[in-house]
């Protein structure tokens, strides 16, 4: 990360959320997600004016955001878009078939023969398709989807491609959900057009995480099947609505030259990484909330 950026925007109020000090709902285990992000979302979520109808989260992945914006009640509906299509499956399932999803879980043993036969099968039903996306997930490293993506074949302590796969744990989440399904929604689209969409209609507000895929090191390129994104479109769409937003990016230089150019908000967090080394991501607002 460049100096300037290190210097430009103020360290958040609040630090990064240790992840075992923080509810975790999603069954993905997601590149990027945002545990981390938990305090932040709970502090911008109770400081808006008018509780939001609709929670819209455009590149949802995990959806971490949308479902604490439902679990913890702080909006009506959460709308959820993912572009990859068998995350999108995944999620539709979680909301539409749990049961289903939940008995595969629950029935399969996994051993290196049985992941490699069920990871290289087609299948045509909505609850095998996104049985499979969760064992990808589970066992591979940093539960990159992606194709290329190497399995765990080590895993942690010796314990292979076991080592990310708890099924009680899994189940468990998926049926906390089910309560709530009728409050949560997936598209399968593009998150800045759905984002162009809806950011006008009256009590929509939106947690904006995509790909980092601007300026140098361009994290999030390894990380997801689809990482194409117009970031200058994505800034001038929230520029040019009135909704309430919370966004993060890497700390890059071309992020603080939009962020600068639209005026918003951001604050420095300082992020611990799977690899014990710190990266610092921004989190950006329209008027300062963090700083
Ligand atoms: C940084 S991740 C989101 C992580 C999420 N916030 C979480 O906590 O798990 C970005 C997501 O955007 C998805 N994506 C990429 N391009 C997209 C697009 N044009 N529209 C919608 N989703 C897209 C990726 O597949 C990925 O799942």
């Amino acid at each position: 990360m460049s100096a300037d950026v290190t210097d430009e925007f103020p360290v958040s109020s609040i630090p990064a959320a240790n992840v075992s000090s923080v509810p975790l709902r999603s069954p993905l285990r997601y590149p990027g997600g945002k545990s981390w992000l938990i305090p932040h979302l709970r502090t911008w979520l109770s400081q808006l004016t008018e509780r939001p109808k609709i929670f819209l989260e455009p590149f949802c992945g995990g959806a971490t955001a949308s479902l604490l914006a439902i679990a913890e009640d702080y909006a009506d509906h959460a709308s959820m878009v993912e572009l990859d299509e068998a995350i999108a499956t995944f999620w539709k399932c979680v909301l539409e078939r749990p049961s289903e999803l939940c008995n595969l879980i629950e029935s399969f043993d996994v051993e290196p023969e049985a992941v490699d036969e069920l990871l290289d099968s087609s299948y045509r039903t909505d609850a095998n398709r996104a049985f499979r996306t969760l064992i990808r997930n589970r066992t591979s490293r940093a539960g990159i989807i992606a194709n290329g993506a190497a399995l765990l074949r080590k895993g942690e302590n010796g314990r292979g491609l076991e080592s990310r796969w708890y099924p009680q744990t899994l189940i468990r989440r998926i049926r906390d959900i089910e309560p709530n399904r009728h409050r949560l929604s997936i598209q399968c689209a593009d998150g800045l057009a759905q984002l162009k969409k809806c950011v006008d209609q009256s009590g929509v507000v939106a947690f904006v995480d995509p790909p980092y895929t601007i300026g140098n090191k361009q994290p999030g390129r390894r990380l997801y099947s689809h990482n194409e994104i117009d970031h200058e479109a994505l800034f001038e769409t929230l520029s040019a609505s009135d909704a309430d937003f919370l966004m993060t990016y890497d700390a890059d230089p071309h992020v603080s030259e939009l962020i600068r150019q639209h005026d918003f908000s951001a604050a420095r967090v300082e992020v611990r990484t799977a690899h014990a080394s710190i990266r610092s991501e921004l989190v950006i607002t329209r008027q300062p909330i963090f700083a």
